[in-house]
């Protein structure tokens, strides 16, 4: 959700603030802006659009070696030029990029800034203009960054440049992620270390509420009371090849392909030196003291919540809720008397999840966050962590992080069975490299499932999604990547569930996705699909080895039965890909969408 870099050193910014700015598209891409500033003061290029548009309007002969960049995802504002960071104050001295939302701009406008002049609708111009009003007033640049820090309600990653002084990079962070990146005579500022691997691997963390003063030789941290905190660097365990497309034409195929390597390496990661899965034994500690589990997520990583409650129903014997994140806090359940809240994200980062994390911190309970992103705020913030080594997911459509999710959420189940003495009458490491392989065998079905999408998918309006049990979850994910790429209207239902309202919506010829992998349910879901076809529907049958029948459009390889949604949401991603593919869509950047959401 907007993405931000700096860059401040020996060499020309603007290569390297473009390509910073490309890696970070994932997380906005309906404007951009880099300023760069030398000794002729600072240069400010915007563009509604990607970064290859802004590319197109930089000027090549304008040399700076200080810099910022942004890319946004619009809310505040329109997508403009306008509306595009890097933002000025009146007097074009100071410029800034932000990456969060300030909640009380317009209080902070009328309290302030009834003066000035504001030429764009974000809240971002806020925070540059009573910079500006505070060193009019006669305070120093950086007392009136922190004066005005201390002003603001929300979230901010900020970048702030000064033209008078073309040596430093003011930064601060609250709520939303931030990085400093270290070099050799230059450091660099980022919102996540992929942006900047291009030239460091070294990264400092920052924390909430801290203000950083970045030169090319010195990164000095503060609090808020302008004193000195010091941290250790880290470095960023990233390969440059892992975030790039290589051959292949999105970032969401090759993501896709990735999942059976992905989950063979969970299998690897946790495993110990005799072969056992293992996982931390404070986290296993946890588990058995809680009463009640409260998984919290949202989007993709929801829906692998709702598998991973049965994984752990099943397995471990413990009881879980899965909750949306937006909504457990205006709807929060009693709770158990000894709660452990899952926090289930890919990114670390997303704001809905994350303020949920703060509520029920203060509350006093127990956390643990399920990411793909070590140091990440949520995996910072929590008690404990668990990693999903899925390496970096571009695609803005979740994939292989779904499957390393719950790949992860049932080792998690398993080691905790274990401990409890609870039997587990499957071995989880052998069943989850026969669902490596089976992930393998569907990788190499694209042809097929491209001609299924293309017969099913291409020109219909919209899609249904239909299963029981834990295909029921399966297809809510189906329906959410279709959607979310392809901009067919899809949902996923419960089989029985269909024909209590939304079974109104079927015409003639509107596509209906059935999911028959569980044998327990099998007959009524293929009952459910002869309702929808007695009114027109077009069913497009997903089965699994073993229980396939005639009219079946595709069979999966035959896996445990619990596990078989890391292989079934396969066909649900493949379908959903050429969908899109087939629409002239945008795979890897669909309309409206981020990947890492930042604001609530
Ligand atoms: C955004 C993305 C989704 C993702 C959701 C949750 O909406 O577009 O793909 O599932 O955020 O993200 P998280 O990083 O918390 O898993």
């Amino acid at each position: 959700m907007c993405g931000i870099v700096g860059y401040i050193g020996n060499d020309d910014s603007k290569e390297i603030l473009l390509k910073g700015l490309e890696k970070l598209e994932y997380r906005g891409y309906d404007s951009a802006g880099i300023a760069v500033m030398n000794e002729n003061g600072v240069h400010v290029f915007k563009e509604k659009g990607r970064i290859a548009d802004l590319r197109s309007i930089v000027k090549e002969d304008v040399l700076a070696k200080t810099g910022i960049g942004h890319t946004r995802w619009a809310t505040h504002g329109v997508p403009s030029t306008e509306n595009a960071h890097p933002h000025q104050s009146t007097s074009g001295r100071f410029t800034l990029v932000h990456n969060g939302v300030i909640e009380n701009y317009e209080l902070l406008k009328r309290e302030y800034l009834k003066d000035v002049t504001f030429v764009s609708e974000t809240d971002t111009e806020v925070i540059v203009q009573l910079i500006e009003l505070f060193v009019n007033d006669g305070q120093e640049v950086l007392v009136a960054f922190r004066k005005t820090l201390t002003l603001l309600k929300g979230s901010y990653a900020l970048a702030l440049l000064d033209s008078q002084n073309n040596e430093t990079i003011y930064v601060a962070k609250n709520k939303s992620p931030l990085l400093v990146g270290l070099g050799d005579s230059f450091n660099v500022v980022a919102s996540d270390a992929m942006a900047m691997l291009q030239v460091t691997n070294q990264f400092v963390e920052l924390i909430d509420k801290e203000v950083v003063i970045v030169t090319k030789d010195h990164v000095t941290i503060q609090n808020l009371n302008g004193e000195t905190i010091n941290r250790k660097p880290y470095t960023a365990e990233l390969d440059e090849s892992d975030i790039e497309k290589g051959t292949y034409p999105y970032y969401m195929l090759k993501e896709i392909d990735e999942q059976p390597l992905v989950t063979r390496k969970i299998i690897q990661m946790y495993q110990d030196e005799q072969g056992n899965l293992t996982i931390d034994p404070k986290i296993i500690k946890a588990m058995n003291e809680t009463d009640r589990i409260y998984i919290i997520a949202a989007g993709t990583s929801y829906h692998a919540g709702l598998v991973g409650k049965q994984f752990i129903e099943k397995m471990a014997k413990i009881p879980v809720e899965v909750h949306v994140a937006s909504e457990f806090s205006y709807n929060m359940p009693i709770l158990s008397e000894k709660p452990l809240f899952i926090f289930i994200t890919q990114s670390g980062e997303t704001a809905d999840s994350r303020s949920v994390l703060v509520q029920i911190k203060e509350m006093g309970h127990s956390s643990m966050t399920i990411t793909n992103v070590q140091g990440s705020t949520l995996s910072r913030e929590a008690d404990y962590t668990l990693l999903l080594h899925a390496g970096p997911e571009i695609a803005v459509a979740s994939t292989k992080a779904y499957t390393a999710q719950l790949a992860v959420i049932a080792i998690l189940a398993d080691v905790t069975a274990k401990s409890r003495n609870i039997t587990v009458d499957f071995d989880l490491i052998h069943e989850l490299g026969i669902v490596a392989n089976a992930m393998e065998v569907l990788c190499d079905s694209k042809e097929e499932l491209e001609h299924i999408s293309r017969e099913f998918l291409s020109v219909t309006r919209n899609c249904f999604f239909i299963g029981r049990s834990i295909d029921y979850y399966v297809g809510q994910e189906g329906a959410l990547k279709l959607k979310e790429i392809s901009y067919i209207q899809a949902e996923g239902f419960a089989g029985g569930e269909l024909k209590h309202g939304t079974i109104a919506l079927i015409e003639e010829g509107t596509p209906i996705i059935a999911l028959a992998t569980q044998e327990s349910v099998n007959l009524s879901i293929r009952g459910n699909v002869k309702e929808v076809v007695a009114r027109g529907a077009k069913p497009c049958i997903i089965s699994m080895k073993g229980l396939e029948m005639d009219d079946d459009t595709f069979v999966i390889p035959e896996v445990h039965d619990l596990l078989t949604p890391l292989i079934s949401v396969v066909p649900m991603q493949l379908l959903a890909y050429y969908a899109a593919l087939h629409r002239d869509c945008d795979v890897d950047k669909p309309r409206n969408l981020a990947k890492s959401v930042t604001v609530e």
